[in-house]
């Protein structure tokens, strides 16, 4: 019998590619979402590429009620992948308050639900923004953690801690944070990516916005950084590598092999990139010369961090495949694909 994995947030960036990857390792998905951020959509597209279509659950996770009411028809969950929480460190500044409650309800919801229901482990999304500026590079696991800059981060840091807790208390429960670099990119089938709502924060997204017509023009915030070419550098990841890195997460979570109950791992590839790089690479795979401008630093950047990611390469048998280049290339495409539909 297939395992049964429930994927909060499965209609969103990282989700969707993630329940991709598990329905084509032989996973049976079940998606919670309130399709805040994302459509219904998606979950018919993943059916395309993967000939199987989720079921799709739509409901805030912030309502135990209705999570205890879907959970008590669902049985035999092996794992859950937490995805689904608001995301914009700048917009989280302006409503702390809202992340807090959305981000933190949720996941302690779930985590009720866990013991309630005895579903047994939880993957959780977490991020490098927990290092903040760190003094050494790359970024091991033990590499200390910093007050978070913004919001967001703040509920990356607590969510890490009340699931560790959380462990800790009851020892029929596993988990897995994982810490992500900066995911890029989109599935190679044009059919799934990342769409953000209104202007795109973060350095992707808002250079094939620019590439398409829809900005004018990409601002880079700052070239007077101390590094080779002043830019930012962070590490860029293939969102399919990253989502298969959920994979063997649950396959770690759900095998019998592993006997540690709470794990830490970062997702990156090893390499920092710089900003010019990125916008480099995006030329030379697009062909398109893309429109940019210099401009102040932005408050809240952290100058440079990529990740030692090799923990997760040892201890799950994971690793990046996909270059930048081929990232560059999978955003465009999906770029051109969703302006066409749109
Ligand atoms: C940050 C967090 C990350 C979080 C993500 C969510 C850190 C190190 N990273 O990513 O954990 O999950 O936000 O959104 O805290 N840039 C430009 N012009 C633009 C946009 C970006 O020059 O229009 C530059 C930025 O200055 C930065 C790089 O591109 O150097 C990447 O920025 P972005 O994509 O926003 O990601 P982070 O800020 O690294």
């Amino acid at each position: 019998m297939k395992k049964r994995i429930l994927v909060t947030g499965g209609t969103g960036y990282i989700g969707s590619h993630t329940v991709v990857e598990l329905i084509e390792n032989d996973y049976e998905v079940v998606i919670i979402d309130n399709l805040y951020n994302s459509d219904a959509e998606t979950a018919k597209r993943i059916g395309k590429i993967t000939g199987t279509t989720p079921h799709l659950e739509v409901f805030d996770l912030c309502d135990g009620k209705k999570l205890n009411k879907f959970l008590d028809k669902t049985e035999n969950i092996s794992a859950i992948i937490h995805f689904a929480a608001f995301k914009a460190v700048g917009e989280s500044v302006n409503k702390p308050l809202d992340y807090y409650r959305n981000n933190l309800i949720s996941l302690m919801n779930l985590l009720d639900a866990m013991i309630v229901h005895q579903i047994p482990s939880i993957v959780f999304s977490s991020s490098c923004t927990v290092y903040g500026q760190p003094e050494k590079l790359p970024v091991t696991e033990h590499t200390p953690i910093q007050p978070a800059i913004s919001p967001y981060g703040n509920t990356k840091q607590i969510g890490e801690e009340i699931i560790s807790d959380t462990i800790s208390a009851n020892h029929g429960l596993k988990a897995i944070s994982l810490r992500y670099f900066n995911p890029i990119g989109a599935h190679p089938s044009g059919l799934i990516g990342e769409l953000p709502r209104g202007v795109p924060e973060n350095l992707v997204p808002f250079i094939t916005q620019t590439a398409i017509g829809i900005r004018n023009e990409l601002q880079v915030f700052g070239n007077d950084y101390n590094t080779p070419d002043g830019s930012c550098i962070r590490d860029y990841l293939h969102v399919v590598d990253l989502a298969k890195a959920h994979v063997a997460a649950v396959d770690r979570l759900t095998g019998d092999k592993n006997k540690k109950r709470y794990e830490v791992f970062n997702l990156g590839t090893g390499k920092g990139v710089s900003v010019f790089e990125a916008i480099e690479s995006f030329e030379r795979v697009s062909g398109v010369k893309l429109k940019y401008r210099i401009t102040n630093r932005r408050p809240g950047d952290i100058e440079k961090i990529w990740a030692d990611p090799s923990l997760a390469n040892r201890e799950m048998g994971w690793k990046t495949v996909y270059s930048l280049d081929e990232a560059m290339r999978s955003a465009w495409k999906w770029e051109k694909s969703i302006r066409k539909i749109i």
